[in-house]
């Protein structure tokens, strides 16, 4: 077993980001029409990858200030050597906070990699979002989606969390989150869709 970023790194080598950007893309599209991007607007990325996400935003949308953040240093590497506009950070979303707060903070795939999720969704709406400010996730991995049950098993995770909607939307109430609300995006014949789940700093 190794740790989540030990084996994202290990993907950078092999190509595997890129497959991963291919397979979020729909989803990660889905959330992107929860918050105006129309406006101008400040985001950060949690677990940016290669930062396919940070890249799209600064070329579709109407962001002033993008920023994308992950653990493995390979990612952040490539991030940064394929874009010039966004800012990129290497480091553990637990230990990071944004210098000046965001508008939004998107996060795809990321959240299931802690311990306990509610320490860092306490700290996204603390720390890193300004007031009225949206914080939007999207996980596959989740108890109503079958087909993942034996993620961890196939990808030799060391910490994969498997919540249920209805405990992922606990911990958005628990940090103090309002207009809490879920959609699952994306729906196959077995595959449940990206569960995202949203809501706003008051
Ligand atoms: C499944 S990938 C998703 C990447 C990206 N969001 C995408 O959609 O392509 C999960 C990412 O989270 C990062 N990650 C996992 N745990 C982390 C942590 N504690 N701190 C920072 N990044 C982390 C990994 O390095 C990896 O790049």
């Amino acid at each position: 077993m190794k740790t989540p970023i030990e084996v994202f790194s290990d993907w950078v080598d092999i190509g595997k980001d890129e497959g991963m950007e291919k397979n979020h893309y729909m989803p990660v599209m889905e959330m992107i029409k929860l918050y105006n991007v129309g406006n101008a607007y400040s985001f950060v990325d949690a677990g940016c990858g290669n930062g396919w996400l940070v890249r799209y935003l600064f070329e579709n949308t109407n962001c002033v200030n993008g920023i994308g953040v992950d653990g493995s240093k390979k990612m952040i590497k490539k991030a940064r050597l394929l874009d010039n506009l966004g800012t990129y950070f290497n480091a553990d979303l637990l230990s990071w906070n944004p210098e000046d707060k965001v508008n939004v903070v998107f996060s795809m795939e990321v959240l299931y990699y802690f311990e306990n999720p509610q320490t860092l969704i306490n700290k996204i709406h603390d720390n890193w979002l300004l007031k009225n400010g949206r914080f939007i996730m999207g996980v596959d991995y989740y108890f109503e989606n079958n087909t993942c049950h034996n993620w961890q098993e196939k990808t030799k995770v060391n910490i994969m969390k498997l919540y249920s909607i209805e405990e992922w939307l606990s911990f958005f109430k628990r940090s103090g989150f309002k207009n809490i609300n879920y959609k699952q995006v994306c729906k196959e014949k077995n595959w449940e869709g990206t569960l995202v789940v949203y809501g706003d700093k008051g």
